[in-house]
Order: structure tokens, then C-alpha cells, then sequence
């Protein structure tokens, strides 16, 4: 049993360390959204229209690290989309939805604002399954 214990602990000294190894911007973002609020907004003002199919109400913003190529979003991009009450990028959005394109393929996580920090909502297979709806448009929904 106590060796168990042990292991366990271990486990999760490990996984801490990755996390803020991982995180190093000052609030619980990965330090690849840094300045996300200077870069390209892809809508032309912020928006409160939800999908289809919807997935978050307020009001929001997308910003995109680089530009398109063609149709596509060159490996290396992060798509950003801010979800808050309002679209002034001064107020702390409620939560942080990314998408980042890693060797040709979006990996997707979504932050929820906790305080002052952000920490992990959802991430992964979940966020892919409702993309590929918008596969046409290289799995990003919003095009203006
Ligand atoms: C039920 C469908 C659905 C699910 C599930 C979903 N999204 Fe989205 N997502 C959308 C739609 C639709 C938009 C377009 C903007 C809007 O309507 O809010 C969007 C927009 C985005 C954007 C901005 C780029 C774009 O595609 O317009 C990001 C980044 C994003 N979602 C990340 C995520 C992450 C991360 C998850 C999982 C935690 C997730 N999404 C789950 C439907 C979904």
C-alpha cells in the first residue's frame, strides 16, 4: 500500500512539473498565446452569433497567429477565440478556446478563467468531433 502511495505521489509531483513547466505564461496560459490580443482578428468586429453548431454564448473574437497560405493555416499557427461578456480585449475573457497546428494536425484546448488564473476545461477529441464540420475551411469555423 505504501509503496502505491508512493508512486501515486510521485505521479503527481510529476504531472505538476510538466504543468508549470508547460505554462509559463504568468496566468495559466501556454506561453504560445502570448500576445494573442495584437495579432490578426479573422472577424471584423467582436460577435455574439453562436454556430451552427453553437458552442459558446458571449461575445467573442478569433485571432490567428499567421495568415492563411491559400486555404490553409501554415504548421506553427494558433488560433485563438476569446469568449467574455464584452469584446473589449482589456476586460479578462471567461474562457480561452485555442487551437494550434502541429505537423499538419489542430490540437485543441480550452481555458476557463478561475479567479486570475486560467486552468484546463476541455481539450482534445471532444473539440475535434464538432471541427470537422468546418473541414472545408481547414477546421476553422470562422472565416470573417
Ligand atoms: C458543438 C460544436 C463545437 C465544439 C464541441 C467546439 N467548437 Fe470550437 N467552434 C465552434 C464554432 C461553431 C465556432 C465558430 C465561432 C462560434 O460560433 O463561436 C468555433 C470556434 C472555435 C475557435 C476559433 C476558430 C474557429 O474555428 O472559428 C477555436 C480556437 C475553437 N473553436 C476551439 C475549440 C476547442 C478548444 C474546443 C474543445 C474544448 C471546441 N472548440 C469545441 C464549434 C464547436
Amino acid at each position: 500500500m505504501r509503496t502505491i502511495l508512493a508512486v501515486v505521489a510521485a505521479a503527481v509531483i510529476a504531472a505538476l512539473g510538466v504543468t508549470a513547466y508547460a505554462s509559463t505564461s504568468a496566468r495559466g496560459l501556454p506561453a504560445y498565446t502570448n500576445g494573442y490580443a495584437t495579432w490578426h482578428r479573422v472577424n471584423a468586429r467582436p460577435f455574439t452569433r453562436c454556430g451552427p453548431p453553437c458552442a459558446h454564448s458571449g461575445v467573442k473574437n478569433v485571432y490567428a497567429s499567421k495568415p492563411k497560405v491559400g486555404s490553409r493555416y501554415p504548421n506553427g499557427t494558433v488560433v485563438v477565440k476569446t469568449v467574455g461578456r464584452t469584446g473589449d480585449a482589456a476586460q479578462r475573457p471567461s474562457q480561452i478556446a485555442v487551437m494550434r497546428k502541429l505537423a499538419g494536425r489542430w490540437v485543441y484546448v480550452e481555458y476557463v478563467l478561475s479567479g486570475s488564473r486560467y486552468g484546463v476545461l476541455a481539450q482534445g477529441r471532444f473539440c475535434q468531433s464538432c471541427h470537422m464540420r468546418a473541414r472545408a475551411t481547414d477546421y476553422v469555423f470562422t472565416t470573417k
